[in-house]
């Protein structure tokens, strides 16, 4: 496999970008701040054959961070990340110095408003702002004709494809299926973090949302009974601590009372020092 190009300035995407639609090729992104997984490496794998020009963008954003900690520990590993680029066949990595995407004087921000009041906005004040503002800064630098992100994040993706609609960007903004570990954690960059006792006790998330759609199964449609259900789970594991768990509007994420349409259980919950996010679908 040839060696990705690594593209340090918007300038140069752009122009990488131009000469790859100039061809007549499909340009397709898949964002990430690196600390690469089986979970960013499987939507490498999905846009591969769609598009002529496939880049990975690998830049750890300051502007989403909401504690400085959390920044201070974000993993990184550009050598292992470069290295996966390249067995995946990517063709570029988009890996700009925050000087290059936050230049002195920069003062503009994007805003997505309803879909990022509630769950990750309530608890992440400002995340969100700072997601769309790079990810349209990626959009407009690598000009995308689709773009995919991993569902894990799955309020994320429903606020970028609201972003991408709502601004005419001409981008399709494809969601993909969380990969999970053996035993059902969801795969992230954060679960480093995790002691081995932290890490047994992780589980909760999956077996919450297991215990959910077990109720659904059984004819349940109450999102309180369902709710109820998931939440004993959270409440009887030693260390786990909630932000939040609800039973939304897969589209709108808007709070259900019963399973009368497309629905997501939405849940983050603190391992100790790691805060963790999972979610799936009820019906
Ligand atoms: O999901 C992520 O890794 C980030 O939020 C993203 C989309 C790359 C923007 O920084």
């Amino acid at each position: 496999m040839p060696e990705p190009r690594v593209i340090r300035t918007p300038q140069e995407m752009a122009a990488a970008s131009q000469a790859a639609r100039a061809k007549g090729q499909r340009v397709g992104l898949v964002p990430t701040m690196g600390a690469l997984h089986a979970g960013h490496l499987s939507l490498v794998d999905f846009a591969r054959p769609l598009c002529g020009l496939l880049v990975v963008s690998i830049f750890v954003n300051p502007l989403q961070f909401d504690r400085a900690e959390d920044l201070e520990h974000y993993p990184v590993t550009w050598e292992a990340d470069h290295a996966l680029c390249a067995a995946h066949g990517v063709d570029a990595i988009y890996a700009p110095t925050a000087a290059a995407m936050y230049p002195q004087g920069f003062q503009s921000k994007v805003r997505v408003e309803g879909l990022t009041q509630e769950l990750e906005g309530a608890f992440r004040p400002g995340h969100f702002d700072g997601v769309t503002t790079v990810v349209l800064k990626l959009f407009n630098a690598v000009g995308p004709h689709l773009a995919v992100f991993g569902e894990k994040d799955y309020q994320q993706l429903r606020v970028i494809q609201r972003m991408a609609q709502d601004l005419d960007l001409g981008v399709e903004v494809i969601g993909r299926p969380t990969v999970r570990e053996p035993d059902g954690l969801a795969l992230s960059s954060r679960n480093v973090h995790l002691s081995p006792e932290e890490r047994k006790h992780a589980l909760c998330l999956r077996r919450a949302l297991d215990r959910a759609q077990e109720r659904v199964r059984a004819g349940e449609r109450g999102a309180a009974a369902l709710r109820a259900a998931a939440l004993a789970v959270i409440e009887a594991t030693p260390g786990a601590r909630l932000d939040y768990l609800e039973v939304v509007d897969a589209q709108e994420l808007t709070r259900l009372t019963r399973l009368d349409r497309p629905a997501r259980m939405v849940m983050a919950v603190w391992m100790g020092k790691t805060r963790l996010i999972d979610n799936d679908a009820l019906n």
